[in-house]
C-alpha cells in the first residue's frame, strides 16, 4: 500500500444513488481504494431518520453494498461494511451527543432542510444525525473523508467535536480532513439547476440514477433546463449549462475552455447529446459489473459479514479508549 492514511466515507441506502452521489463521492472513493487504507460503508442507521419500509431498507442496503463492490472497491483489502452491523457506531454516537452543544446541532442546514421537508416526522434522530456521522468517522481515526459539498458542515462539526473531546481528555481522536473535489462536488438538479441533484426529488427528470438505461439518460439530459441564450459557455448566470458542462468535464476530463471551443458553433441539442453520451460511457462499466455482482448473493453476504468483523475490530479499539477516558467502569 502506497499510503497508510485512513480514508473513510459512507452513503445512505435511501434509493439508487444518483449521478451526483457518483461524481461527488463514489467515483473518488474508487480512485483512492488502491492507494489508501480505505473504509467505506452503507449508512443504514442514518436512513431511518426518514420513515422507511423494512423490506425496502433491507433491499436497498443489499443493493448499495453490491454497488460498492461493483465500483471496484476490494473487500479483501478495504473494509466495506454496513453501519448497523457494527454496534460501536451507536454507542460512540451516544457519548458524542454529550459533547455536542444543542446550538451547534441546531445550526446544521441539512437538519433545517430535512425538518422542513418532513414536517410530520421531525424526530430526534434527525437532530442528532451529525453526531452519528461524527462517530462513523472518529471510530476509525480517519485522516480523510471524501464527500460532496453538502456534507462540509457535518465534517466541520465532526472536527469541532473531536477537538473538544481531545481538549478535555488528551489526543484520543484523530481530527479528520474533508476531501471535497472542486469538480463534481455539487451536481445540480437537471430540472432546477440552482438546487442540488437529489434522489428524493419528486420530479424524476431532475436526477440520473446509476442504473438508468442509455435511453433514459438521453431523455433526461435532453429535457434538462438550460436558458434561451443557446450558446455553450460557463457562467454563474447560466446554471443549467454550467451544470451540464461540469458533468461533461468530469466524465471526459475536458476543461471548460476545451468544451467552449468544441461547441462554439453548435447549439444545445448537440451539446446535450454529447453530455448524455459521456455519462453513458462513464456509467457503462459500473452498470455491467453491478448487474453481475447483484446475482452473487452468497458472496455479497460473506463480504458484508467479514467487513463488519473487520470494522468492529478497528472501531472497538477507539471505543474502548474513549470509554476509559470518560470514566466508565469497563
Ligand atoms: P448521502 O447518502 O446523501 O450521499 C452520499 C455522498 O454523495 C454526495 N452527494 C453529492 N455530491 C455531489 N453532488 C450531489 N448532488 C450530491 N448528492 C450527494 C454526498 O456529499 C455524500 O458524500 N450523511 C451522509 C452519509 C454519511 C457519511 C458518514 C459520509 C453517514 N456517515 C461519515 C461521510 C462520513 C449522507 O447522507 O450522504
Amino acid at each position: 500500500m502506497a499510503n497508510e492514511k485512513v480514508v473513510l466515507s459512507l452513503i445512505q441506502p435511501t434509493g439508487t444513488p444518483t449521478l451526483g452521489n457518483y461524481l461527488g463521492a463514489l467515483r473518488n472513493w474508487a480512485k483512492m481504494a488502491e492507494d489508501y487504507n480505505c473504509i467505506f460503508g452503507c449508512a443504514d442507521l442514518h436512513s431511518i431518520t426518514i420513515r422507511t419500509e423494512a423490506q425496502d431498507l433491507k433491499k436497498r442496503t443489499r443493493d448499495l453494498y453490491a454497488l460498492l463492490i461493483a465500483l471496484g472497491l476490494n473487500p479483501e483489502k478495504n473494509i466495506i461494511f454496513v453501519q448497523s452491523q457494527v454496534p460501536q457506531h451507536s454507542e460512540l454516537a451516544w457519548i458524542l451527543n454529550c459533547y455536542t452543544m444543542f446550538g451547534e446541532a441546531s445550526r446544521m442546514t441539512q437538519f433545517k432542510e430535512k425538518s422542513a421537508k418532513h414536517s410530520d416526522n421531525v424526530n430526534v434522530g434527525l437532530f442528532t444525525y451529525p453526531t452519528l456521522m461524527a462517530a462513523d468517522i472518529l471510530l476509525y481515526q480517519a485522516d480523510y473523508v471524501p464527500v460532496g459539498e453538502d456534507q462540509r458542515q457535518h465534517l466541520e462539526l465532526t472536527r469541532d467535536i473531536a477537538e473538544r473531546f481531545n481538549g478535555i481528555y488528551g489526543e484520543v481522536l484523530k481530527v479528520p480532513e474533508p476531501l471535497i473535489e472542486q469538480s463534481g462536488a455539487k451536481i445540480m438538479s437537471l430540472a432546477e439547476p440552482t438546487k442540488k441533484m437529489s434522489k428524493s426529488d419528486p420530479n424524476n427528470k431532475a436526477f440520473i440514477l446509476l442504473d438508468d438505461t442509455p435511453d433514459v439518460i438521453v431523455k433526461k439530459i435532453k429535457s434538462a433546463v438550460t436558458d434561451s441564450d443557446a450558446r455553450v459557455y460557463f457562467s454563474d448566470d447560466k446554471p443549467g449549462v454550467a451544470n451540464l458542462m461540469n458533468i461533461y468535464s468530469v466524465c471526459t476530463g475536458k476543461s471548460y475552455d476545451d468544451i467552449e471551443t468544441e461547441f462554439e458553433n453548435k447549439g444545445y441539442g448537440d451539446f446535450k447529446l454529447a453530455v448524455a453520451e459521456s455519462v453513458i460511457e462513464e456509467l457503462k462499466p459500473l452498470q455491467v459489473e453491478y448487474k453481475r455482482i447483484l446475482a452473487e448473493k452468497a458472496y455479497l453476504e460473506e463480504c458484508a459479514t467479514k467487513g463488519a468483523q473487520k470494522a468492529q475490530y478497528v472501531a472497538q479499539k477507539t471505543l474502548h479508549k474513549v470509554k476509559k477516558k470518560v470514566g466508565f467502569w469497563n
